[in-house]
């Protein structure tokens, strides 16, 4: 395991090192269990929920191969509303059963896209993306954000990151 989780630590404290951990594992399910633990730790006793996904975007944007766009769409009333991301700038609201994250959104089941142009309705905030994951983040029975991940490589999320990526919106959903 590659987590050097006394730098995590001092990630509470204004030490220097704070961001300077890396996560690299011969493996996906272990690399997705370090990456939890890491989360888990990042948003250990912060209640800031918009402090807690901006370090959760920069976490997985650093660790994940292939993707281009790591980030947040919150439930503000009925309505997605961008929130801390990776990446280039992205479209600012959208309409819960539109695009990917509508569907995730309205069905509040994970969207694995293999291919974004093969889904209609997808919206293109980044011309470079070919595939996406989104997973709705539930609290208490309520849609508090999803999380979206794009690749610039079709094909790119597999039943593991899958599972992975549901690990950490329930780790989130708890955190924001
Ligand atoms: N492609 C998404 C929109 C969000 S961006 O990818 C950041 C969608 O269709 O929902």
């Amino acid at each position: 395991m590659a987590i050097r989780s006394g730098l995590l630590r001092s990630a509470r404290n204004d030490g220097e090192d704070m961001y300077d951990f890396k996560i690299a594992a011969a493996d996906s399910a272990t690399m997705y269990r370090d990456l939890a633990s890491a989360l888990e730790g990042l948003v250990a006793g912060e209640t800031d929920g918009i402090a807690n996904m901006a370090n959760a975007a920069a976490l997985i944007w650093e660790t994940l191969p292939d993707v281009n766009w790591v980030g947040f769409y919150r439930n503000i009333g009925g309505e997605l509303v961008l929130g801390p991301f990776q990446g280039r700038p992205a479209c600012i609201r959208i309409p819960f059963g539109q695009g990917v994250c509508g569907a995730a959104a309205a069905t509040r089941q994970v969207q694995r896209i293999d291919d974004v142009h093969a889904f209609a309705g997808h919206i293109a905030c980044d011309s470079a993306s070919e595939s996406e994951i989104v997973v709705p983040m539930v609290r208490d029975g309520e849609l508090i954000a999803v999380l979206d991940i794009d690749s610039p490589r079709k094909s790119r999320f597999s039943e593991e990151d899958e599972a992975g990526c549901v690990r950490l919106s329930e780790i989130l959903a708890k955190a924001v």
